[in-house]
Protein backbone atom coordinates (compact mmCIF):
# COMPACT_ATOMS: atom_id res chain seq x y z
CA UNK A 1 0.00 0.00 0.00
CA UNK A 2 0.93 3.63 -1.17
CA UNK A 3 2.18 5.05 1.54
CA UNK A 4 0.66 9.23 2.18
CA UNK A 5 2.37 12.58 4.26
CA UNK A 6 0.55 15.82 4.68
CA UNK A 7 0.45 18.46 6.98
CA UNK A 8 -1.26 22.04 7.59
CA UNK A 9 0.89 24.86 9.78
CA UNK A 10 -0.68 25.54 13.22
CA UNK A 11 -1.18 29.04 12.35
CA UNK A 12 -4.73 29.03 13.51
CA UNK A 13 -8.52 28.00 11.98
CA UNK A 14 -8.66 26.20 8.92
CA UNK A 15 -10.40 27.59 5.59
CA UNK A 16 -11.71 26.80 2.55
CA UNK A 17 -8.43 26.54 0.77
CA UNK A 18 -7.09 24.37 3.78
CA UNK A 19 -10.08 22.21 3.23
CA UNK A 20 -10.46 21.79 -0.51
CA UNK A 21 -7.04 21.67 -1.12
CA UNK A 22 -5.87 19.49 1.44
CA UNK A 23 -8.14 18.36 4.01
CA UNK A 24 -10.94 16.98 1.84
CA UNK A 25 -8.42 14.83 0.19
CA UNK A 26 -7.10 13.95 3.45
CA UNK A 27 -10.55 12.22 4.30
CA UNK A 28 -10.81 10.31 1.30
CA UNK A 29 -7.11 8.80 0.89
CA UNK A 30 -7.43 7.01 5.01
CA UNK A 31 -9.91 4.73 3.41
CA UNK A 32 -7.22 3.98 0.63
CA UNK A 33 -3.47 4.28 1.80
CA UNK A 34 -1.37 4.30 4.94
CA UNK A 35 -1.74 7.36 5.67
CA UNK A 36 0.36 10.08 7.83
CA UNK A 37 -1.03 13.57 8.80
CA UNK A 38 0.47 15.97 11.11
CA UNK A 39 0.54 19.16 12.75
CA UNK A 40 3.32 21.18 11.73
CA UNK A 41 3.91 23.13 14.19
CA UNK A 42 7.73 23.22 14.23
CA UNK A 43 7.07 24.74 10.57
CA UNK A 44 4.32 27.67 12.68
CA UNK A 45 7.68 28.84 14.99
CA UNK A 46 8.97 31.21 11.65
CA UNK A 47 6.77 33.85 12.61
CA UNK A 48 7.67 33.52 16.44
CA UNK A 49 4.27 32.59 18.32
CA UNK A 50 3.80 33.24 21.57
CA UNK A 51 3.60 29.85 23.69
CA UNK A 52 0.03 29.98 24.16
CA UNK A 53 -0.87 30.93 20.63
CA UNK A 54 1.30 28.05 19.27
CA UNK A 55 -0.54 25.57 21.80
CA UNK A 56 -3.74 27.63 20.83
CA UNK A 57 -2.96 26.58 17.45
CA UNK A 58 -2.16 23.50 17.54
CA UNK A 59 -5.39 22.44 19.76
CA UNK A 60 -7.31 24.40 16.27
CA UNK A 61 -5.89 22.28 13.98
CA UNK A 62 -6.00 18.85 15.73
CA UNK A 63 -9.81 19.65 16.64
CA UNK A 64 -10.79 20.74 13.11
CA UNK A 65 -8.73 17.61 11.50
CA UNK A 66 -11.17 15.39 13.78
CA UNK A 67 -14.31 17.64 12.75
CA UNK A 68 -13.67 17.15 9.29
CA UNK A 69 -13.81 13.45 9.20
CA UNK A 70 -10.24 12.18 9.86
CA UNK A 71 -10.41 9.28 11.94
CA UNK A 72 -7.14 8.30 14.44
CA UNK A 73 -7.74 4.48 13.88
CA UNK A 74 -7.50 4.65 10.26
CA UNK A 75 -4.69 7.30 9.98
CA UNK A 76 -1.49 8.37 11.73
CA UNK A 77 -2.62 11.72 13.43
CA UNK A 78 0.17 13.33 14.85
CA UNK A 79 1.56 16.53 15.96
CA UNK A 80 5.35 17.29 14.20
CA UNK A 81 7.01 18.26 17.26
CA UNK A 82 6.07 14.87 18.90
CA UNK A 83 8.32 13.16 16.37
CA UNK A 84 11.79 14.78 17.17
CA UNK A 85 13.08 12.08 14.45
CA UNK A 86 11.85 14.66 11.82
CA UNK A 87 14.81 17.25 13.34
CA UNK A 88 17.10 14.50 13.11
CA UNK A 89 16.43 13.94 9.45
CA UNK A 90 16.14 17.81 8.54
CA UNK A 91 19.62 17.82 9.83
CA UNK A 92 20.81 15.58 7.32
CA UNK A 93 19.15 16.93 4.75
CA UNK A 94 20.28 20.41 5.34
CA UNK A 95 23.73 19.24 4.01
CA UNK A 96 22.01 18.50 0.38
CA UNK A 97 20.37 21.23 0.21
CA UNK A 98 22.28 24.55 -1.54
CA UNK A 99 21.87 28.21 -0.80
CA UNK A 100 20.93 29.48 -3.95
CA UNK A 101 18.47 27.24 -4.53
CA UNK A 102 16.71 27.89 -1.51
CA UNK A 103 16.97 31.73 -1.68
CA UNK A 104 14.72 30.88 -5.21
CA UNK A 105 12.23 28.82 -3.61
CA UNK A 106 9.18 31.58 -4.62
CA UNK A 107 7.86 30.81 -0.97
CA UNK A 108 10.88 32.06 0.34
CA UNK A 109 10.91 35.05 -2.02
CA UNK A 110 7.28 36.12 -1.09
CA UNK A 111 7.92 35.49 2.44
CA UNK A 112 10.99 38.20 2.37
CA UNK A 113 9.11 40.47 0.28
CA UNK A 114 5.98 41.03 2.90
CA UNK A 115 8.55 40.60 5.98
CA UNK A 116 11.94 42.00 5.13
CA UNK A 117 12.44 41.97 9.31
CA UNK A 118 12.30 38.58 9.95
CA UNK A 119 14.31 36.71 7.35
CA UNK A 120 15.80 33.89 9.46
CA UNK A 121 17.15 30.25 8.60
CA UNK A 122 14.27 28.23 9.39
CA UNK A 123 12.28 30.49 6.61
CA UNK A 124 14.95 29.87 4.64
CA UNK A 125 15.07 25.65 5.43
CA UNK A 126 11.29 25.84 5.38
CA UNK A 127 11.39 23.16 2.30
CA UNK A 128 14.27 20.99 4.07
CA UNK A 129 12.14 20.29 6.96
CA UNK A 130 8.86 20.01 4.46
CA UNK A 131 11.50 17.44 2.55
CA UNK A 132 11.88 15.28 6.36
CA UNK A 133 8.22 15.39 6.80
CA UNK A 134 7.89 13.55 3.87
CA UNK A 135 10.52 11.22 3.65
CA UNK A 136 11.02 9.90 7.41
CA UNK A 137 8.34 7.33 6.25
CA UNK A 138 8.50 6.98 2.96
CA UNK A 139 5.93 8.82 1.14
CA UNK A 140 4.84 8.96 -2.69
CA UNK A 141 1.40 10.89 -2.25
CA UNK A 142 1.27 14.37 -0.53
CA UNK A 143 -1.84 15.76 -0.80
CA UNK A 144 -1.36 19.62 -1.09
CA UNK A 145 -2.46 22.94 -2.69
CA UNK A 146 -1.22 24.19 -5.89
CA UNK A 147 1.02 26.42 -4.26
CA UNK A 148 3.55 23.38 -2.65
CA UNK A 149 4.33 22.13 -6.08
CA UNK A 150 7.64 23.89 -6.10
CA UNK A 151 8.05 22.15 -2.62
CA UNK A 152 7.52 18.75 -3.44
CA UNK A 153 10.04 19.26 -6.86
CA UNK A 154 12.74 20.30 -4.00
CA UNK A 155 12.00 17.10 -1.30
CA UNK A 156 12.61 15.30 -4.56
CA UNK A 157 15.81 16.81 -5.50
CA UNK A 158 17.05 16.64 -2.21
CA UNK A 159 16.07 12.90 -1.29
CA UNK A 160 18.28 11.87 -4.79
CA UNK A 161 20.90 14.06 -3.40
CA UNK A 162 20.86 11.77 -0.58
CA UNK A 163 20.57 8.74 -2.71
CA UNK A 164 23.68 9.48 -5.34
CA UNK A 165 25.66 10.68 -2.32
CA UNK A 166 25.08 7.56 -0.86
CA UNK A 167 24.72 5.21 -3.88
CA UNK A 168 21.58 4.47 -2.77
CA UNK A 169 18.07 4.08 -3.53
CA UNK A 170 16.93 4.54 0.32
CA UNK A 171 14.23 7.46 -0.60
CA UNK A 172 11.48 7.05 -3.14
CA UNK A 173 10.02 9.94 -5.01
CA UNK A 174 7.00 11.54 -3.18
CA UNK A 175 4.43 13.57 -5.59
CA UNK A 176 1.80 16.52 -4.91
CA UNK A 177 -1.87 14.53 -5.30
CA UNK A 178 -5.48 15.76 -5.62
CA UNK A 179 -8.33 13.78 -6.57
CA UNK A 180 -9.33 15.84 -9.16
CA UNK A 181 -5.79 15.24 -11.01
CA UNK A 182 -5.17 19.55 -10.61
CA UNK A 183 -3.54 21.27 -8.16
CA UNK A 184 -5.94 23.40 -6.95
CA UNK A 185 -6.11 27.12 -5.73
CA UNK A 186 -8.78 28.74 -3.97
CA UNK A 187 -9.02 32.09 -4.31
CA UNK A 188 -9.88 34.52 -1.41
CA UNK A 189 -12.67 37.16 -1.15
CA UNK A 190 -10.49 40.28 -1.74
CA UNK A 191 -10.62 39.67 -6.12
CA UNK A 192 -6.66 39.47 -5.96
CA UNK A 193 -5.14 36.31 -4.86
CA UNK A 194 -5.67 33.02 -3.17
CA UNK A 195 -7.60 32.25 0.11
CA UNK A 196 -4.97 32.59 2.55
CA UNK A 197 -4.47 33.36 6.80
CA UNK A 198 -2.22 36.16 5.79
CA UNK A 199 -4.57 38.12 3.77
CA UNK A 200 -7.25 39.48 6.23
CA UNK A 201 -9.93 37.84 7.95
CA UNK A 202 -12.25 39.17 5.40
CA UNK A 203 -10.56 37.45 2.75
CA UNK A 204 -10.74 33.76 3.76
CA UNK A 205 -14.21 31.68 4.65
CA UNK A 206 -13.08 29.86 7.94
CA UNK A 207 -14.70 25.97 8.17
CA UNK A 208 -15.91 27.33 11.70
CA UNK A 209 -17.22 30.59 10.84
CA UNK A 210 -21.26 31.04 11.61
CA UNK A 211 -23.81 31.81 8.98
CA UNK A 212 -24.14 35.17 9.02
CA UNK A 213 -19.90 35.61 9.21
CA UNK A 214 -19.68 33.52 6.13
CA UNK A 215 -23.30 35.89 4.99
CA UNK A 216 -21.36 38.96 5.82
CA UNK A 217 -18.05 37.70 4.09
CA UNK A 218 -19.37 36.51 0.63
CA UNK A 219 -22.06 39.93 0.24
CA UNK A 220 -18.79 42.25 0.61
CA UNK A 221 -16.59 40.20 -1.89
CA UNK A 222 -15.38 42.16 -4.58
CA UNK A 223 -17.02 42.37 -7.95
CA UNK A 224 -17.11 44.53 -10.95
CA UNK A 225 -20.15 46.63 -12.33
CA UNK A 226 -21.51 43.65 -14.43
CA UNK A 227 -20.77 42.52 -18.00
CA UNK A 228 -21.43 44.73 -20.63
CA UNK A 229 -21.34 42.19 -23.72
CA UNK A 230 -22.70 38.61 -23.99
CA UNK A 231 -20.44 36.60 -23.46
CA UNK A 232 -17.62 38.58 -22.15
CA UNK A 233 -14.55 36.92 -19.86
CA UNK A 234 -15.26 37.35 -16.27
CA UNK A 235 -12.43 39.92 -14.83
CA UNK A 236 -10.46 37.80 -12.00
CA UNK A 237 -12.70 39.08 -8.98
CA UNK A 238 -15.92 37.62 -10.88
CA UNK A 239 -14.05 34.20 -12.03
CA UNK A 240 -12.90 33.83 -8.24
CA UNK A 241 -16.31 33.51 -6.96
CA UNK A 242 -17.48 31.61 -9.65
CA UNK A 243 -14.45 29.32 -8.86
CA UNK A 244 -15.38 29.27 -5.43
CA UNK A 245 -19.72 28.09 -6.62
CA UNK A 246 -17.62 25.73 -8.48
CA UNK A 247 -16.46 23.76 -5.27
CA UNK A 248 -19.04 24.76 -3.02
CA UNK A 249 -22.44 24.14 -4.78
CA UNK A 250 -23.75 21.76 -7.34
CA UNK A 251 -23.08 22.02 -10.99
CA UNK A 252 -26.72 23.12 -11.70
CA UNK A 253 -26.46 26.31 -9.74
CA UNK A 254 -23.18 26.63 -11.84
CA UNK A 255 -24.02 26.35 -14.85
CA UNK A 256 -26.99 29.21 -14.05
CA UNK A 257 -25.41 31.64 -12.89
CA UNK A 258 -22.60 31.05 -15.24
CA UNK A 259 -25.42 31.62 -18.08
CA UNK A 260 -27.18 34.46 -16.59
CA UNK A 261 -23.52 36.25 -16.63
CA UNK A 262 -23.79 35.38 -20.25
CA UNK A 263 -26.70 36.76 -21.21
CA UNK A 264 -25.80 39.71 -19.07
CA UNK A 265 -28.88 39.08 -16.07
CA UNK A 266 -26.52 38.24 -13.45
CA UNK A 267 -27.69 40.04 -10.26
CA UNK A 268 -24.28 39.63 -8.25
CA UNK A 269 -26.70 40.33 -5.04
CA UNK A 270 -28.55 37.19 -5.99
CA UNK A 271 -25.08 35.31 -6.79
CA UNK A 272 -23.40 35.84 -3.75
CA UNK A 273 -26.47 35.14 -1.44
CA UNK A 274 -26.78 31.78 -3.41
CA UNK A 275 -22.89 31.10 -2.70
CA UNK A 276 -23.12 32.22 0.76
CA UNK A 277 -26.01 29.44 1.46
CA UNK A 278 -23.82 26.95 -0.33
CA UNK A 279 -20.93 27.70 1.90
CA UNK A 280 -23.00 27.43 4.93
CA UNK A 281 -24.45 23.67 3.75
CA UNK A 282 -20.95 22.60 2.93
CA UNK A 283 -19.05 23.61 6.40
CA UNK A 284 -21.88 22.57 8.48
CA UNK A 285 -21.46 19.39 9.20
CA UNK A 286 -17.84 20.59 10.31
CA UNK A 287 -18.87 23.56 11.41
CA UNK A 288 -21.16 21.70 14.10
CA UNK A 289 -18.48 19.24 15.29
CA UNK A 290 -16.04 21.90 16.38
CA UNK A 291 -16.94 23.25 19.27
CA UNK A 292 -17.87 19.53 20.49
CA UNK A 293 -14.02 18.23 20.07
CA UNK A 294 -12.82 21.98 21.34
CA UNK A 295 -14.37 20.72 24.84
CA UNK A 296 -13.09 17.07 25.06
CA UNK A 297 -9.39 17.49 26.43
CA UNK A 298 -9.49 13.45 27.01
CA UNK A 299 -10.35 12.45 23.45
CA UNK A 300 -7.60 15.15 22.02
CA UNK A 301 -4.92 14.24 24.31
CA UNK A 302 -5.50 10.44 23.75
CA UNK A 303 -5.27 11.22 19.94
CA UNK A 304 -2.17 12.91 20.06
CA UNK A 305 -0.63 10.12 22.43
CA UNK A 306 -1.61 7.40 20.27
CA UNK A 307 -0.49 9.44 16.91
CA UNK A 308 2.66 10.38 18.36
CA UNK A 309 3.30 6.39 19.50
CA UNK A 310 2.84 5.44 15.70
CA UNK A 311 4.44 8.07 14.06
CA UNK A 312 7.42 7.52 16.06
CA UNK A 313 7.98 3.55 15.41
CA UNK A 314 7.72 4.66 11.60
CA UNK A 315 10.53 8.09 11.79
CA UNK A 316 12.54 5.83 14.30
CA UNK A 317 13.15 2.67 11.86
CA UNK A 318 14.13 5.47 9.03
CA UNK A 319 16.38 7.14 11.43
CA UNK A 320 17.75 4.07 12.05
CA UNK A 321 18.74 2.97 8.59
CA UNK A 322 19.70 6.92 7.51
CA UNK A 323 22.41 6.65 10.19
CA UNK A 324 23.97 3.49 9.35
CA UNK A 325 23.76 4.12 5.98
CA UNK A 326 25.26 7.90 6.60
CA UNK A 327 28.09 5.68 7.99
CA UNK A 328 27.27 6.31 12.12
CA UNK A 329 27.51 3.12 13.33
CA UNK A 330 28.12 1.65 17.15
CA UNK A 331 32.03 0.46 17.30
P1 LIG B 1 -0.27 25.57 5.18
O1 LIG B 1 -0.72 25.53 6.58
O2 LIG B 1 0.14 26.86 4.62
O3 LIG B 1 -1.38 24.98 4.22
C1 LIG B 1 -1.95 23.73 4.48
C2 LIG B 1 -2.51 23.10 3.22
O4 LIG B 1 -3.56 23.92 2.68
C3 LIG B 1 -3.30 24.17 1.32
N1 LIG B 1 -3.82 25.51 0.97
C4 LIG B 1 -4.56 25.75 -0.12
N2 LIG B 1 -4.98 24.95 -1.11
C5 LIG B 1 -5.73 25.52 -2.08
N3 LIG B 1 -6.07 26.83 -2.10
C6 LIG B 1 -5.67 27.67 -1.12
N4 LIG B 1 -6.03 28.94 -1.14
C7 LIG B 1 -4.87 27.14 -0.07
N5 LIG B 1 -4.30 27.68 1.04
C8 LIG B 1 -3.66 26.66 1.66
C9 LIG B 1 -1.78 24.12 1.18
O5 LIG B 1 -1.41 23.89 -0.15
C10 LIG B 1 -1.47 22.97 2.10
O6 LIG B 1 -1.66 21.74 1.45
N6 LIG B 1 4.07 23.72 3.94
C11 LIG B 1 2.75 23.20 4.24
C12 LIG B 1 2.70 22.44 5.54
C13 LIG B 1 3.61 21.24 5.54
C14 LIG B 1 3.48 20.08 4.73
C15 LIG B 1 4.59 19.27 5.08
C16 LIG B 1 2.57 19.67 3.77
C17 LIG B 1 4.71 21.11 6.30
N7 LIG B 1 5.32 19.89 6.03
C18 LIG B 1 4.78 18.02 4.48
C19 LIG B 1 2.76 18.43 3.17
C20 LIG B 1 3.86 17.61 3.52
C21 LIG B 1 1.80 24.40 4.22
O7 LIG B 1 1.90 25.23 3.40
O8 LIG B 1 0.88 24.49 5.14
Amino acid sequence: METVVSGIRSTGKLHLGNYYGAVSNFVKMQNEYNCFFFIADYHSLTTHPTPANLHGNIKQVLVEYLAAGLDPEKTTLYIQSDVPEIAELYLYMNMNAYLGELERSTSFKDKVRSNPDNVNAGLLTYPVLMAADILIHHATKVPVGKDQEQHLEMTRTFGNRFNNLYQTEYFKEPFAFNYSNDLIKIPGLDGKGKMGKSEGEMNAVYLSDSPEIIRKKVMKAVTDAGPTQENQVKPQEVQNLFDLMKVVSSADTLVHFDELYNKCQIRYGDFKKQLAEDMIIATQPIREKIEDISKNTVLLRQVAKHGAIKARESASKTIKEVREIIGFKAF
